[in-house]
């Protein structure tokens, strides 16, 4: 079979997306796989209508790679994929309503408010910050309520650092999540489903140098420390693997997800969001626990293509 991997695209994780898609195309070569790298453009339309790979891999991310535009487009014309359904995909993409469909489900995530852009000119400025701070203390990290790769976010510690901080979020988006800010152990899980259904890969401990798990210290290799199975005692290993099944499940994912989470220093684990297209990059989480879990990113990826065309 004709495997098209998609990668590229035109949102601000274009780069990664590249190095994610050139590791795949390798590894999935490597299982003796006849791969075709798409640049994802404009055209993506009229070639899948031309070429129509016997399957599709996307590995964009951001924006249209994770939102459900391609994969609606997928849907439309029938070209059987990997990963999570267009639908699955909106409910990952917007932070706010997956910590609202995981939260309602029993599990923890940091208190948060979500806030569109107009708020802060209707009500005026300073009134809303005074709100979030009362409402959520210090210090929040601000989120766009869409992206990824820790673009845009910002770490707020003193309340006189929360205006420009803001403005720094809107650059990425017409909606801010402002989430309490843990100071705990940062975690990435994996699942990937087999026969069985979804199962957890070992959970990766995440120690950046700088303290702060940003887009430099996320893809500039030595900057960040990685174990993998993270150093974490058995129960919170076995709490932090449900929850990413379960959130898995509960924002109908599909076939491969990587969900986030902190274990606070009282050892609650926090959600954080689920991704519905992780990164595949030499530093990113998912093929590390592949490994440390005895597999790897072409057996793995390679055995889901299969599924998506049988
Ligand atoms: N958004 C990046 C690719 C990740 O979650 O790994
Ligand atoms: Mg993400």
């Amino acid at each position: 079979p004709t495997v098209a991997v998609l990668a590229g695209g035109l949102s601000h994780e274009r780069d990664v997306s590249l190095r994610s898609g050139r590791r795949l195309s390798a590894a999935l070569r490597d299982q003796g796989l006849t791969v075709e790298e798409w640049d994802t453009d404009a055209g993506l339309l009229d070639r899948l209508r031309r070429d129509r790979p016997d399957a599709a891999v996307i590995a964009l991310h951001g924006g249209e790679g994770e939102n459900g535009s391609v994969q609606t487009i997928l849907e439309m014309l029938k070209v059987p994929y990997v990963g999570t359904s267009s639908q699955g995909c909106r409910r990952a993409w917007d932070k706010p309503t997956a910590k609202a469909l995981v939260a309602e489900a029993g599990f923890s995530t940091p208190d948060w408010v979500a806030l569109p852009n107009s708020t802060f000119r209707e009500l005026g400025a300073q009134p809303v910050l005074d709100a979030i701070v009362e409402d959520l203390g210090l210090p929040l990290i601000l989120k766009p309520d869409q992206g990824g790769s820790a673009l845009g976010t910002q770490v707020v510690r003193d309340a006189a650092e929360l205006p420009a901080a803001m403005v720094g979020c809107f650059a990425y988006g017409d909606t801010v999540l402002a989430e309490r800010l843990i100071d705990g152990t940062e975690i990435a899980v994996g699942v990937v489903e087999r026969d069985g259904g979804p199962q957890a890969l070992p959970a990766v401990e995440i120690v950046p140098e700088s303290g702060i798990y940003n887009y430099t210290s996320r893809y500039t290799a030595g900057l960040t420390d990685f174990f993998a199975p993270a150093r974490l005692p058995e129960d919170v290993a076995k709490a932090v693997g449900e929850l990413a099944v379960a959130a898995h499940r509960l924002l109908g994912m599909r076939d491969i997800s990587r969900t986030d989470a902190i274990v606070a220093p009282d050892g609650t684990v926090q959600f954080l969001e689920v991704n519905s297209s992780p990164g595949l990059t030499e530093t990113s989480t998912v093929p590390m626990a592949m490994e440390a879990a005895g597999t790897n990113l072409g057996e793995v990826f390679a055995d889901l293509i299969s599924r998506a065309i049988a």
